[in-house]
């Protein structure tokens, strides 16, 4: 049977495109195989974070999950925090993961360059082995991602080939699934920038009043042609809306181009609008009603407990393989 298993940082709010990207695809996971889906509060450390607002992004994050459709029942939902083996079998990873491909990873490339020298954390150079060990912990096969996080997952790979050619068969093979319609959603104002958490102009956060929303795409930075059509390159914010378009509707690019054939951009950005915030507003109501039940630490408690007990398994078999056992 298939293992998946996927997470989101409880940084900043989540964005549509997080929820294209990721959040929306998990749920039809649940009914296929073994599904773990976690909230990386230890991720979350790896730039400055306030106490308060981790705690709340978390709790958030959890109700968020279970507004998108996942069933405690089906799958398992849990703080990366409440299960010790991540950071026990990260701290014998770190051991097979070395400088030279940290520091060329992308994502360490980005954040890093924002910082000042004395400012770059340990933790944020040495993500990719607690993502690394989030991974492997549940022997998962399918890691449900966007773009931007399949880096992450190609590393795990070269772990596990390095792992395994020196201890034997003891790590499973993960593999990146991306979604084909919506794995990088990129900013309203800046369509050539992924869409990320810490963009309030360019951002659709899934909190966002309605009106707030509509009034993103209505003035989201198109191009002049006036013809719509899917052409990232030279139409990126075009293309984008249309990307957005065709995820949150089910259908592929080509369809949604040809139900816009002739429109104009406000017709257009109006349709987009439309389907945004029908979805959103849906979304939005069950993380309300999520909230309001007390039900999220419950479900987290109850995931930690199941989590555990597989992550303990695999945490023993590579403490046998290193010699710790
Ligand atoms: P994070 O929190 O940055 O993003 C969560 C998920 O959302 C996807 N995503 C996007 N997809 C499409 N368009 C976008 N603009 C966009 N922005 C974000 C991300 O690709 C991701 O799937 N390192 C991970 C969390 C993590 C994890 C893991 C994921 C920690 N351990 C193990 C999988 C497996 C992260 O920071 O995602």
């Amino acid at each position: 049977m298939e293992r998946v298993l996927s997470g989101i940082k409880p940084t900043g709010q989540l964005t549509l495109g997080n929820y294209i990207g990721a959040l929306k695809n998990f749920p039809k996971f649940q009914d296929q195989g073994e599904t773990f889906l976690f909230i990386a509060d230890l991720h979350a450390l790896t730039l400055p974070i306030d106490p308060e607002v981790l705690r709340s992004n978390s709790r958030d994050l959890a109700a968020f999950y279970l507004a998108a459709g996942l069933d405690p029942k089906k799958c398992t939902i849990f703080r990366q925090s409440a299960v010790s083996a991540h950071a026990e079998l990260n701290a014998i990873l770190q051991n097979f993961l070395y400088m030279g491909e940290l520091s060329r990873m992308t994502q360490f490339k980005e954040k890093s360059q924002k910082l000042n020298e004395n400012a770059i954390g340990l933790g944020l150079f040495a993500y990719p082995v607690l993502m690394a060990s989030d991974i492997l912990l549940y022997d998962a096969n399918v890691v449900p991602v966007g773009d931007d996080q399949t880096q992450h997952v190609e590393i795990t790979r070269d772990l596990v080939n390095r792992f395994n050619n020196r201890f034997g068969p003891v790590l499973t093979m993960p593999k990146a699934v991306v979604t084909k319609v919506g794995a990088r959603i990129m900013s309203l104002s800046e369509p050539t920038k992924k869409m990320s958490k810490s963009d309030p102009k360019g951002d659709i956060y899934l909190k966002d009043d309605l009106k707030v929303i509509r009034k993103k795409i209505m003035s989201a930075v198109t191009d002049s042609e006036a013809r719509v059509a899917y052409d990232p390159e030279n139409k990126p914010g075009v293309s984008n809306l249309l990307q957005i378009y065709a995820a949150l509707k089910d259908i592929s690019i080509p369809e949604a181009e040809k139900l816009f054939e002739g429109s104009n951009y406000g017709t257009f950005k109006g349709a987009v609008a439309d389907v945004v915030c029908d979805v959103l507003g849906n979304l939005q109501q069950k993380y309300q009603a999520f909230i309001a039940s007390g039900e999220v630490e419950r479900v987290l408690e109850e995931g930690a407990k199941k989590a555990r007990e597989v992550a303990n398994n695999t945490l023993h078999r590579v403490q046998h393989a290193v010699g710790l056992l």
